[in-house]
Order: C-alpha cells, then sequence, then structure tokens
C-alpha cells in the first residue's frame, strides 16, 4: 500500500511506525506504564463529586437498583433469641468460608447477639415478607408468633427459611455509619425444595421471576 503513497506520506508514516515502536517497547521495559489510567471524566467527575459532596437520595436510589435477597441476622442473647431483618447479605470466600454483612451502628439487636460470637443468618423466602418487616422494628417484641428452631451451635434460625448458615463472628470492621461484619460459616443448610427467596430493590419487595 505504501507504493501506492506520495514520498512525503511514507516519510511521515514510517516516523509514526517508529514512534508507536518506542511506545510498545517502553510499555513492555516499565510495568508501572502497563497499569490501566482512570478514565478522564470519570477522574474529573470523582473529584467534583468529592469536592461538593454525594447527593444521599441519589446515592440510596442508585444503591437501591442493586436488588438481591433479605435475611434475618440472629443470635442468642441471654438465653433468648434475638435478631435483624439485614439485605446487605454477601459472600467472601469459599476457602475459607467466609460470608459479610453490613450492619448500622444505631442498631440495639447486633450488639446484643455479637458477645456469643455465633450468628444465623436465614435466607427469607418470597412469602416471608411480613418477617421482615416484623424484624426490622427496632424495640418491638420481634419474636412473637415467630417459629424458630436451633442450629447445631444453639443459633435460631427462622422456620421456613431458604437456607441458612450458622457462623462466628470473625472480625468487624467499623466503616462510616456501618460495621462491616465477617463471619465464618460453621453450618449451614442449603434449599431442599425451589422455592424462590424473598427479593428486595428500588425501595420494595419484588417478585422473583424464573
Ligand atoms: C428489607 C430490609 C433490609 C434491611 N437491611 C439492613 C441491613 O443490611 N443492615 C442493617 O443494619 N439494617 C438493615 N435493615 C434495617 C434493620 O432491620 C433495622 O434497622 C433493625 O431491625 C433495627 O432493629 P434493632 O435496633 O433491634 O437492631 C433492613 C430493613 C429492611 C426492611
Amino acid at each position: 500500500m505504501s507504493l501506492l503513497m506520495p514520498e512525503r506520506d511514507q516519510v511521515l508514516a514510517a516516523h509514526i511506525a517508529g514512534v508507536l515502536t518506542d511506545i510498545v517497547e517502553h510499555a513492555a521495559a516499565d510495568p508501572s506504564s502497563r497499569r490501566p489510567s482512570p478514565l478522564p471524566d470519570a477522574r474529573a467527575g470523582s473529584r467534583a463529586r468529592d469536592e461538593l459532596g454525594v447527593d444521599r437520595d441519589q446515592l440510596k436510589a442508585a444503591l437501591g437498583t442493586f436488588g438481591s435477597g433479605v435475611t434475618i441476622v440472629t443470635g442468642m442473647h441471654d438465653g433468648a433469641p434475638a435478631g435483624f431483618t439485614c439485605q446487605s447479605f454477601f459472600s467472601v470466600s469459599l476457602d475459607p468460608p467466609l460470608v459479610a454483612l453490613s450492619v448500622m451502628s444505631t442498631s440495639t439487636t447486633y450488639p446484643t447477639i455479637r458477645d456469643a460470637h455465633r450468628i444465623a443468618i436465614s435466607v427469607l423466602a418470597e412469602d416471608q415478607r411480613e418477617l421482615s418487616n416484623q424484624f426490622a422494628r427496632s424495640g418491638t417484641d420481634k419474636w412473637a408468633g415467630v417459629a424458630w428452631a436451633a442450629t447445631p451451635g444453639g443459633a435460631p434460625v427462622i422456620a421456613g427459611c431458604v437456607s441458612w448458615f450458622e457462623c462466628e463472628i470473625e472480625s468487624e470492621i467499623e466503616a462510616g455509619d456501618h460495621i462491616v461484619v465477617i463471619a465464618r460459616v460453621t453450618a449451614l443448610r442449603g434449599s431442599q425444595d425451589a422455592r424462590p427467596p424473598l427479593m428486595y430493590w428500588s425501595g420494595g419487595y419484588q417478585r422473583f421471576e424464573a
């Protein structure tokens, strides 16, 4: 193709090829140059947002687009079960088996169950929406009319849940107005039927369409 180019363009093409070769060779020799640099727009945008502050409502709305299941996190306190509704439950590691949850630092229940270091996480079924609401009301008798059973380690799980995990608390990280709790799974029961889980996003419960 270069044979069809005027001589001036051929010189220019050769020059560009040389520059490109230099860049490639430099990148191969210097590993730091292979790190992806932030996209210019994203970098400028996040800096501006840091300075101006993030709009709380917009943040909640955006985070709300990330749908998930709903759990009830429980433990024993003074011989009685205690618990609270928790959506921010997520898997961390298979080996070792670790899960995590994010707890509001204003929770009155979590401090009472953390002392035993053993908690249970019940993944709610689609028909357990009322239980989700019940365990989200601070200062009420959350266990009124609730059937539960103990895990091998003695933590209470909600009857009829889709699955449950018995865990020992490994560590806690204070993060803003929440505490991120990392816990090791010590026993579990997976779903024995095909019932769908309760789903929550955009500020409400949603039907899970398989
Ligand atoms: C669907 C749903 C999801 C929730 N997810 C969380 C959560 O991830 N972390 C949390 O700390 N609270 C969450 N809450 C709120 C707590 O359940 C509520 O603040 C708690 O039960 C307060 O009671 P307590 O003072 O007895 O702890 C959620 C509530 C609902 C209805």
